[in-house]
């Protein structure tokens, strides 16, 4: 039937509501995102082999507040980068204080390291962290204003055996997860002896061209030369090419640091690329850094390297210290993407059937839990064949029937979920039956 004019106009009207109901409504702010149930087998994945990795190694777990000082990140990443420049989310409590949400552990980790004298354990520290980081970035595919790092960190040895030793976990840590295509990038930056000369080196051949860079390398020019390398933008690639090269300009420690590391590398039969345009957005490193890619994917799964003045900058002696980091979210993106099956934790799923058995049914939940045995159920739902259905959803491995017979028969059906098969034992015995059948 055709609507009248009224009719249409409320219908719109209503409509109106509705989405104007829908503005109201929440959901994450830009670039965050909730980790939902069904995802957390692929977290759990990831952090299990995380701390096996750390176990095997030997590496301790630190954890520092969510919130620093400001000032912890504008001493340490450097005034021009992008991070402290335009990435950070700060905060001016009712008392005064100026706190970052952390944008990365590593800085952290180091004020902790020297806050708490753990110079006077053992050397090298080796501690190993995850959890969330956050960022202002423009937010994209893999490129999030809330994510999750797992990292490691070695402080307090300067030898290039540390900076291989933590490219080598990084990669176990991916061999951990069956990602095997992966590409390792390595570099050095130089340290305070060298770097400084060559990035005079640079801006000197750079100057003529400040005309033609794009507008970001002519401020990097300025503020940051070394960030000139680093550069995506097409009319800047053949001055890139051109450009003096920081491997030519090191001095002789720094050399035959870099020239160990790739010796140690090869030793370990590690493919590697050598990019003399790495330079990392983090002002803190010096010598090594590399970055860790998988396929043709140009998002770092991991990156890291070594950052030997980051203690003095906060304020400690110097500390030498070499790191790394994972993201979280895309390595997870990776696995679930892949053939990798997460493990399904292997579970009951207890049946009860009519307000006697329910009322019977949790002793024996309980007795089942204590026993160490996973029991789901969904004890709100009254006919049979919709709670078979929830445990045939959530994968148990057997369903347990307990309907007013088997309350009145103090006995329980034990279903195999996968075959069907049914058998009915004593409750006195339910959980040896069902230890027995989960073996
Ligand atoms: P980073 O390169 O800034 O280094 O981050 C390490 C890893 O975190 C990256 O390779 C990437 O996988 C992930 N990641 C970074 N930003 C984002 C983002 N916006 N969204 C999703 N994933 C992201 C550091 O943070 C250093 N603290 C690493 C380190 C440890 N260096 C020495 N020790």
């Amino acid at each position: 039937m055709p609507k009248s004019k009224k009719e249409v106009s409320r219908n719109i009207k209503s409509k109106k509501g509705r989405g104007k109901e829908k503005a109201n409504s929440f959901s994450t702010p830009k670039g965050m995102h909730d980790i939902l149930p069904q995802d957390q087998i692929w977290w759990d994945k990831l952090i299990n082999a995380g701390q096996e990795l750390a176990e095997l190694y030997d590496f301790y777990r630190i954890e520092t507040p969510i919130l620093e000082s400001a000032g912890v990140f504008e001493r340490s990443l450097g005034e021009a980068t992008d991070v402290l420049e335009k990435q950070m989310y700060i905060l001016k409590t009712k008392g005064g204080d100026k706190l970052a949400l952390r944008p990365e552990a590593t800085a952290p980790i180091m004020r902790s390291y020297i806050q708490h004298h753990l110079g006077y354990w053992a050397q090298p520290l080796r501690v190993y962290y995850f959890g969330p980081m956050f960022r202002h970035e423009h937010a994209q595919a893999g490129r999030y204003r809330q994510f999750h790092q797992f990292g490691f960190e070695t402080i307090g040895d300067a030898d290039a055996v540390y900076d291989v030793q933590l490219i080598l976990m990084m990669r176990h840590f991916l061999e951990l997860l069956k990602i095997s295509d992966i590409k390792l990038q390595v570099n050095t930056i130089g340290c305070r002896v060298c770097r400084p000369h060559y990035q005079r080196k640079l801006q000197d051949y750079y100057k003529p061209l400040k005309k033609k860079i794009c507008k970001d390398c002519q401020r990097r020019l300025e503020v940051n030369p070394l960030r000139l390398l680093d550069c995506k933008n097409e009319v800047c690639q053949e001055f890139k090419q051109n450009a003096p090269s920081l491997l030519n300009n090191l001095c002789q420690n720094c050399n035959s640091h870099f020239r160990e590391v790739l010796e140690l590398l090869e030793n370990s039969e590690v493919p590697y690329e050598p990019n003399p345009f790495l330079v990392r957005g983090l002002d803190y490193y010096n010598r090594t850094i590399f970055e860790i890619f998988s396929g043709e994917n140009n998002l770092a799964l991991a990156a890291g390297g070594r950052y030997d003045y980051l203690a003095e900058l906060l304020g400690g002696r110097l500390v030498p210290a070499v790191g790394g980091a994972l993201g979280m979210e895309r390595v997870i993106e990776i696995i679930k993407s892949g053939n990798n099956s997460a493990k399904v934790p292997t579970k009951v799923f207890f049946i009860a059937i009519g307000d006697q058995a329910k009322k019977a049914a949790l002793p024996y939940m309980i007795k089942l839990r204590k026993a160490g045995v996973r029991v789901a159920e969904s004890l709100g739902k009254d006919s049979l064949k919709s709670q078979l259905g929830a445990a045939d959803r959530q994968k148990a491995k057997l369903a347990l029937i307990f309907g007013q017979k088997e309350v009145f028969e103090e006995s329980i059906i034990i279903r195999d979920m996968k075959n069907g098969a049914q058998e009915t034992v004593s409750l006195s015995k339910i959980v040896e039956e069902v230890k027995k059948r989960l073996r």
